[in-house]
């Protein structure tokens, strides 16, 4: 399984560590190791070229620990929730619907308590641990609940379980800031926190995550895109609600087709899922692994108007949601209006309408494991080795240096080399033990595009190697023109 081999190289080499290890581990949590916060540092400029750069977003950055208000006006103190149960015997938690799911293959999306009850019943399902006998099946608010302050002062509070609320409630300042332009978008980036149930998927389904969200204020009157013309051919596989309910196979066509025929029920859907879409090819997901899919009436939200997820098709773990992508129509705004009373509406050509928001929702760690497992390569044969395939900009250095010997004044001029593309701003590693083959090997693992080594022409010439990670072919380049080369 490639998911081993990932987290073998992931462990020994400190991509990813299970969080509190020496503690025993708690599941759902897991820290980044040096390799892994520069590959997530990387995933998350790559994300913010796309959109602030590119698109013109704002960014904001709020308080992940939350007062309760914004949660009530939401929804999600009433329904943020999973329907739960608990082995009698041994007490082990499940997601109901997950369970059903996993032991019967029939959908569960959008059955009630009552329907897992009798689907649990009906097949006879006992803790797949112990065999013990279930208990009966409960709603429960995946919130993290806490308090702010002390004593009789003290305020309820919840760790955000999205970072999309802590940023509609600064619309009103954001509009002012943008000189009160629509559509205007706004990304955040930031961790966020949910209770999950029972998290067994590795990193893929955590209790501390982050999220980068793109919230698009937009007037309802106008829902289309300037720049979908940009994506509009980009051919890409599509699953519909409809597709779904008929059991039918994804179909492959263009972002054009998707919106004449309506299956994207506005443009301004089709050009985020498109841009979505390119930002995965971007990070080293596959194009060729990615769905997009959407949520089927039963399953979306009940204020959202459309709703799709781009999907990768993992090799281990089968449909992985990478990001979704809604339209949440006034319903967030218009919440938050009533319960705090404060005016969201804006006044614009004579209208005054509260904005609509389209919601471009990405996790980070989920696109993390799946950059690596759409990166990793196998190469067979004479020159067998493992590497990972990562963007120039997206992997964790982007070059190594070695000096070919530690002697002759090799080592010296290598670390100038070396100091030299620091302060050029170059993430680099150094790396001067065993064999200049063991050094490459070392570097390939890890997904290093370059690895420059210093010999003795360098000292006559100022030339040095600078070996391809891909080709594996080397090249001499000048000391002054390796930090373009580099780029
Ligand atoms: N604001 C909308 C929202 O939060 P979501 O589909 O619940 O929507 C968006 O989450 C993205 O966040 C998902 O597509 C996924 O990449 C990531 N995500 C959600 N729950 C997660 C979890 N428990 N662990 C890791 N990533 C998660």
């Amino acid at each position: 399984m490639v998911r081993e081999k990932i987290m073998d190289i992931s462990l020994r080499r400190g991509f990813v560590w299970p969080s509190f290890e020496i503690y025993g581990g708690v599941r759902g949590f897991y820290d980044y190791g040096p390799l892994g916060a520069l590959l997530k540092k990387n995933i998350e400029e790559v994300i913010r070229r796309h959109y602030i750069i590119e698109e013109g977003c704002f960014e904001v950055s709020s308080p992940t620990l939350t007062p309760e208000d914004p949660w009530v006006a939401s929804g999600h103190v009433k329904s943020f929730s999973d329907v739960i149960v608990e082995c009698e015997k041994c007490g082990e938690p499940y997601r109901a619907d997950h369970l059903v799911a996993e032991h019967t293959g029939i959908q569960t999306d959008g059955m009630n308590i009552s329907d897992l009850k009798e689907k649990i019943r009906d097949a006879g399902i006992v803790c797949p641990k112990c065999h013990g006998p279930l208990g009966d099946p409960y709603d429960y608010n995946l919130m993290f609940k806490t308090y702010i302050g002390p004593g009789k002062r003290k305020i309820t509070a919840y760790l955000r379980p999205e970072t999309a609320q802590t940023t509609y409630l600064l619309f009103k300042r954001l509009y002012a800031a943008g000189r009160e332009r629509l559509p205007l978008g706004v990304l955040q980036i930031g961790h966020s926190f949910r209770n999950e149930i029972s998290p067994r998927q590795g990193m893929l389904r955590l209790r501390e995550f982050t999220q980068a969200e793109v919230q698009f204020f937009v007037d309802p009157n106008n829902k289309n895109s300037d720049r979908f013309d940009e994506v509009a051919d980009l051919q890409i596989r599509v699953w519909s609600g409809e597709m779904q309910a008929r059991s039918s196979e994804p179909k492959e066509m263009s972002l054009r087709e998707a919106v004449e025929s309506g299956i994207t029920k506005t443009q301004f859907i089709a050009y985020s899922l498109g841009r979505a879409w390119s930002l995965f090819e971007r990070m080293g997901i596959k194009g060729s692994r990615l769905q997009m899919r959407q949520h089927k009436d039963d399953e979306r939200a009940f204020y959202s108007s459309d709703t799709w997820d781009i999907e990768y098709i993992s090799q281990d773990f089968g449909r992985i949601e990478l990001v979704g992508v809604s339209d949440r129509t006034d319903y967030d705004l218009r919440s938050h209006m009533e319960l705090s009373k404060v005016d969201m509406r804006v006044n614009k050509e004579g209208r005054k309408f509260i904005p609509h928001v389209v919601e471009v929702a990405y996790g980070i760690d989920r696109p993390f494991y799946c950059t690596l497992e759409s990166s990793y390569v196998e190469q067979t044969g004479e020159k067998s080795r493992t590497y990972f395939k990562f963007p120039r900009d997206v992997a964790p250095y982007r070059a190594a240096v070695f000096p070919l010997v530690n002697k002759d004044g090799i080592y010296e001029k290598a670390r100038t080399v070396y100091e030299t593309l620091k302060n050029l701003g170059f993430y680099v590693q150094w790396d001067s033990s065993g064999s200049i083959g063991r050094r490459y090997a070392r570097a390939d693992e890890v997904g290093i595009p370059f690895c420059v080594t210093i010999d003795y022409d360098t000292l006559r010439d100022s030339t040095v190697t600078v070996r391809d990670r891909d080709t594996m072919k080397q090249e001499r380049v000048h000391i002054k023109q390796l930090a373009s080369r580099l780029s």
